[in-house]
């Protein structure tokens, strides 16, 4: 396979880049390195290009097309740094998503394969939450990705759209996990959203990744998660356990913000059964993976799509 990743110096953009020159693909990636960073990719490949610029830049996606000449695409950018960035979230994901999908109609891809937020789902009536849910989204980071997932249904393209719970696995500095394993090994204060989120092993993602770029394979928006849910307090707790930390007092828990979602889970029951597929690793296993990750290589710089909470 001839494979562009958009994003794909990011943390799952730069594992699936990993992957696939492992397996003997031919990878180009292209990425403004907003989030994502050069140092993820390995240093040099004979099958892989990098090139630097954004998906919002309609010639430069152009260009990337005719150079490389892509058989699938994988759209992992997103900007979601700056929640107040109104624009640059509707440049990269709404009007960037269009130049990649307009692109690789033009080249007759064979599989475009779309990352989207469970954000898009907004504040979710039942869970777990139903790939047929309506689509909500009430923040900036939502909103645009789906518009962007919205266009790319409408586009004529063979495309997957991939609704995520929170994938876990190498070089993930987002969320309370890296959170919490940073400040508390730094001997710092924590406290607990009372939320509740659902959470996949980048294993598990990579397993149904390999299902869905399959020539020929179902298309459409699938959701992707163990579909179970999981406290922020468990996470914690478990990874009070793997430091051996003694807490002086409990941890503060505290309600979710104005711009957050109490509790999102997300229904993997289509995925599995469209796609045969089934994740091989418990809540557990995947936080304890992620922390054994951290023990050997360290968090890098964290970043979060939501407001802060109020200081406290
Ligand atoms: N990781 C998860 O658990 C998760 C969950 C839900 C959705 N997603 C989606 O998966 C995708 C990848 O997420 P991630 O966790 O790897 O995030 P990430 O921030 O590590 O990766 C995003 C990459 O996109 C790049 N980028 C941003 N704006 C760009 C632009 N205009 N042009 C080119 N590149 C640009 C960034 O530099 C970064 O390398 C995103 O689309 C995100 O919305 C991820």
């Amino acid at each position: 396979m001839r494979i562009l990743i958009t994003g794909g110096a990011g943390c799952l953009g730069s594992n699936l880049t990993e992957r696939y020159l492992e397996r003997g693909d031919t990878v180009c990636i292209l990425d403004n390195f907003a989030t994502g960073q050069r140092e993820s990719l390995p240093a040099a490949h004979s099958a892989m290009t990098v090139v630097e610029g954004s998906v919002y830049d309609r010639a430069l996606v152009d260009r990337v097309f005719t150079d490389f000449g892509p058989t699938h695409v994988i759209h992992s950018a997103a900007a979601y740094k700056d929640p107040d960035n109104w624009i640059e979230d509707v440049r990269t994901n709404v009007e960037g998503t269009i130049h990649v999908v307009e692109a690789a109609r033009s080249a007759g891809v064979k599989r475009f394969v779309n990352f989207h937020t469970a954000l898009g789902y907004g504040r979710p009536d039942a869970l777990p939450i139903p790939v047929s849910a309506p689509a909500r989204p009430f923040t900036s980071y939502g909103i645009s990705k789906q518009a962007g997932e919205s266009y790319l249904a409408i586009a004529g393209v063979p495309y997957v759209s991939l609704r995520l719970a929170n994938v876990t696995g190498p070089r993930l500095a987002i969320g309370p996990i890296p959170t919490f394993y940073t400040r508390l090994k730094a001997g710092k204060g924590c406290f607990c959203s009372r939320t509740v989120r659902d959470f996949i092993d980048m294993d598990d993602f990579f397993s149904v990744m390999d299902l869905v770029m399959a020539e020929g394979a179902p298309t459409g928006a699938f959701n992707v998660s163990t579909g179970t849910g999981h406290s922020i307090k468990e996470i914690f707790d478990i990874v009070v356990d793997h430091l051996g930390v003694t807490l002086a007092e409990p941890v503060p828990e505290v309600d979710a913000g104005a711009d957050d979602v109490p509790a999102v889970v997300l229904d993997p029951s289509e995925t599995m059964r469209a796609f045969d597929w089934k994740p091989r690793y418990t809540f557990e296993q995947t936080i304890r993976r992620m922390l054994a990750w951290y023990d050997q290589h360290g968090v890098t710089a964290i970043y979060s799509h939501l407001k802060a909470p109020p200081a406290r």
